[in-house]
């Protein structure tokens, strides 16, 4: 088998806890097969050295490299988050586009490709991750690297019509066509790439999973909904009841009922809106007041970049307006908690919790969903309330889905699952957690693979 190599902007790097579907995703992926895993070291520094950090555990080894703070300042803050992030998730009015920006992320991926290159064999099989690296293939290609590519986008693709709003679009996603195959989480994201490539990129559909570049190479375009390890986290919330950060959220609600959302900080997660559907819920169904409290944990995220620090003063003054209009002497309907945990504790607090609220204005897959679905407890399992618009929704039917622009809908759907019967429960959550068990992490790497390696 050949050596993989993994390379993506974000590295989950042994030790650490950190909030994000990438890290997550590709830890749990690369424990099985193992292989090299590229990329940023989370750090910034006044003058980069190139000097890379080489780190081993189990079978997965880490080669990370700092970043100088105006590298980082132009490719990751500026043109990955303020122009990339708010375009693919449909929200054109916060792009904010600047052509020093978009020049800074080229040259980060410049450097990436310098870095790599030499250190590549002839025969490795390279999986680069989201939209941070677009144009890293093709940047390889220009430096003699033959092996298979394959990229994969952990975020959604919106339509061409948006895509084309892009200045420069055409130079940027028109560097995918370097790639082997093309990786999306949903065939909604195949079907806009594809409408794409005929309107304004030059290309055209061979079949459904194959696209033709302008130079005539075929590329493959396929849906991979990426998996969560299901085994383990059922493991992990199992046995992090004796956990004392669980018992102690547990002894602190004395006896009411917990829904819980947990999200990094972003505007895409439609925080607001969620608060305000759980101030709606306690207007519209009163009986709530004083028997269900709502923890939302929400780890700051991009916290140098405008958008995000709006977005967090926003939700301050929110969880204060209303905890001030709605709490009692003995009850804080709202706690609300930017830090991060250990994972095995997240999956503790999702099986407390009665309510499981995942309401993305827009979202690629989203894992919590999957998470807290994994982590219950099969005798009182807990009701997921879903958001039509994150990826997940396309495999999570058996959750009470909802629109979450729809606040009164939001509101009586965390009532419908704080109330639902303990047979519907577990009848819904058993349907989801045998979709989850057989399309796990494990095989969403080993499907994707396989195309990529043509085995
Ligand atoms: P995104 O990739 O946009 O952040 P996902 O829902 O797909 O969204 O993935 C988020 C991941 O980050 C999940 O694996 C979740 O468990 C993890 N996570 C979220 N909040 C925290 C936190 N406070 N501490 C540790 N991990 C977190
Ligand atoms: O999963 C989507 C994603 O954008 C990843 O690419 C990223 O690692 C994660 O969210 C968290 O964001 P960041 O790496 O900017 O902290």
């Amino acid at each position: 088998m050949s050596r993989l190599v993994v390379i993506s902007n974000r590295v989950a790097l042994p030790g650490e806890n950190r909030a994000g579907g990438l890290a997550t995703g590709l830890l749990a992926a690369l424990r099985e097969r193992g292989g090299l895993w590229f990329g940023w070291s989370g750090r910034s520094v006044n003058e980069a050295s190139g000097a890379l950090h080489e780190q081993t555990d189990g079978a997965i080894r880490f080669l990370t490299m700092d970043l100088s703070k105006a590298d980082l300042d132009s490719y990751y803050n500026g043109f990955s988050n303020r122009a990339l992030w708010p375009l693919l998730h449909f929200r054109l009015d916060l792009v904010d586009y600047d052509r020093g920006k978009r020049e800074g992320y080229w040259k980060v991926n410049r450097l990436f490709a310098d870095t790599l290159a030499p250190r590549l064999r002839e025969d490795d099989t390279i999986w680069i991750h989201d939209y941070h690296l677009i144009p890293l293939a093709a940047l390889l290609r220009e430096r003699g690297i033959g092996c298979r590519m394959g990229f994969f986008l952990h975020v959604p693709l919106p339509s061409a019509d948006l895509m084309q709003a892009l200045p420069e679009h055409r130079a940027l996603f028109s560097a995918l066509y370097a790639y082997d195959l093309l990786g999306f989480q949903t065939r909604r994201d195949v079907d806009r790439f594809q409408s794409y490539v005929r309107l304004f990129a030059g290309g055209s559909l061979v079949d459904a999973d194959t696209i033709r570049t302008p130079d005539g190479r075929r590329v493959i375009t396929s849906a991979f909904p990426i998996g969560i390890d299901t085994a383990q986290i059922a493991r992990q919330a199992r046995s992090a009841v004796g956990n004392k950060a669980v018992r102690s959220l547990r002894h602190s609600l004395q006896h009411r009922k917990l829904a819980i959302g947990v999200d990094r900080l972003d505007y895409s997660k439609g925080l607001p809106e969620r608060f305000h559907g759980f101030e709606r819920y306690l207007q519209r169904h009163p009986q709530g007041r004083g028997a269900l409290t709502f923890l939302q944990i929400a780890p700051v995220s991009r916290g140098s970049v405008a958008e995000y620090r709006t977005l967090r003063s926003e939700l301050e003054q929110l969880a204060g307006h209303i905890n001030g209009a709605h709490a009692d002497a003995d009850w804080t309907p709202l706690r609300y908690v930017n830090r991060n945990y250990a994972h095995s504790t997240l999956t503790g607090f999702y099986r407390e919790a009665a309510v499981g609220l995942v309401t993305p204005l827009r979202d690629g897959m989203n894992l919590v969903a999957k998470e807290y679905v994994a982590s219950q407890n099969p005798d009182d399992p807990g009701v997921l309330v879903l958001s039509l618009l994150a990826g997940a929704a396309d495999e999570l039917q058996q959750a009470l889905l909802v629109n979450p622009h729809d606040l009164d809908g939001v509101a009586d759907a965390i009532a419908h699952a704080a109330d639902m019967p303990r047979a519907e429960r577990i009848e819904r959550w058993r349907v989801m957690m045998e979709h989850l068990q057989e399309f796990d992490i494990h095989r969403w790497q080993r499907e994707y693979l396989q195309v990529l390696e043509g085995r």
